[in-house]
């Protein structure tokens, strides 16, 4: 395992805690680097652009049904503005027909207080209309004050949070679910994520969010790290599909065959650590292809990910790299640039590999 920090509120288990590891024993392995294929190598950017006014139309035209068409990128022209406009925000439609805007910010090990809520507020200025968040970031509250303070219609931003583990089950699920509401100073959020497969429990978790999705109390709900394995589990147990599954992805860390499990059950994946954290910058490919388009390393592996229909979600509390990183709507990586970077692949994790979670 990669670590920077040592200390990992993402993981699910700490390497102390042999009690809670037990609850994760051995299971088959389910990555593929052998297998390569190439999507996004049209001529034109993958993603589509909407208006703001007509996004926040989209955003409350919220269609309950978990059945409609698959999930897919939406159609539109194309953008050439650099900077991400405030104006301007490209989604993808989730299988309930909510729309998910295609970057967002995350603020995973974002300090709590002030720098979230100026890193949060400065994204918003700049065009960021997805914020993703989670309880054990501990900066629920920060994300809630920026949004307020940013003047923006709470309809026109996309907010997700996450279960923690030791929240999970049915009860426990709907308080944990209000408690973060309450923190966030929100009357709903837009995706609520399962956040770890938890062996035990993560059943009952999913109950839990099939009935606020049903109440109307969050607009889309989903999973995170989890697996085909638990896919399929859940898929079998469950008349619900989640509208999304949120795992470590970048070109070293190319999940494949998960990206088309995914795609063919209308599940929209969603990369987190886009960035690798920041440890694969100087890989002389990403290097060669970023001055190729006069364009930086991170906005290299942005545009990867979006090329791969991911929506993707880079942490920054720098206002150069937000901005930086929103700037991947102008240019188009080449069929071969995607293959170069689809061949990086080495099953390089940043946070716990949950493969061998039963
Ligand atoms: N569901 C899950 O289990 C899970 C797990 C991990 C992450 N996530 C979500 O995914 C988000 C993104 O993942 P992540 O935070 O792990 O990693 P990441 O976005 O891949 O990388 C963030 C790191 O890269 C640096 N960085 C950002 N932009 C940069 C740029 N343009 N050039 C150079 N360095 C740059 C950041 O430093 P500065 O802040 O100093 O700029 C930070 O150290 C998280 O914040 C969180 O919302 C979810």
């Amino acid at each position: 395992m990669h670590s920077k920090t040592g200390l990992r509120p993402e993981s699910p288990v700490s390497p102390r805690n042999p009690a809670r590891q037990q609850i994760f024993s051995e299971g088959g392995s389910l990555s593929d680097s052998t297998s390569r294929r190439n999507r996004g190598e049209s001529g034109r950017p993958v993603e589509s652009v909407v208006g703001l006014h007509d996004t926040s139309r989209l955003f409350r035209d919220n269609s309950l049904s978990n059945r409609s068409p698959r999930s897919k990128v939406e159609e539109g022209p194309a953008q050439s503005t650099g900077l991400m406009q405030t104006a301007v925000q490209p989604v993808a439609r989730l299988n309930n027909g909510v729309m998910i805007p295609r970057l967002g910010l995350g603020v995973y090990q974002s300090p709590p207080g002030q720098v979230t809520q100026k890193a949060v507020e400065y994204a918003l200025k700049v065009g960021y209309r997805h914020i993703d968040t989670a309880r054990i970031y501990n900066n629920e509250s920060d994300v809630g004050t920026a949004l307020r303070k940013s003047g923006i219609n709470r309809e026109d931003v996309f907010i997700t949070t996450k279960l923690w583990n030791s929240d999970q089950g049915y009860e426990t699920a709907l308080k944990a679910y209000d408690a973060s509401l309450e923190r966030l100073g929100l009357k709903y959020v837009d995706l609520y994520l399962i956040h770890w497969p938890v062996q035990e429990t993560r059943d009952q978790s999913w109950k839990a969010l099939v009935q606020l999705l049903k109440d109307g109390k969050a607009r889309a709900i989903g999973v995170s790290n989890y697996t085909i394995q638990h896919l399929t589990g859940l898929l079998g147990r469950s008349d619900m599909i989640p509208m999304v599954n949120q795992v470590e992805f970048s070109p070293f860390l190319y999940q494949k065959q998960l990206l088309d499990y995914c795609e063919k059950n209308k599940i929209q994946l969603e990369a987190y650590s886009p960035l690798t954290q920041g440890e694969k910058l100087n890989h002389p490919r990403i290097q060669e292809i970023a001055k190729k388009h006069n364009k930086t390393p991170a906005q290299v592996l942005l545009r990867w990910s979006l090329q791969h229909n991911l929506v993707t979600i880079p942490k920054s509390v720098r206002e150069e790299r937000i901005k930086e990183n929103s700037q991947v709507f102008d240019y188009n990586l080449t069929t071969d640039e995607m293959r170069t970077l689809d061949s990086l692949d080495e099953n390089f994790r940043n946070s716990w590999d949950p493969t061998n979670m039963p």
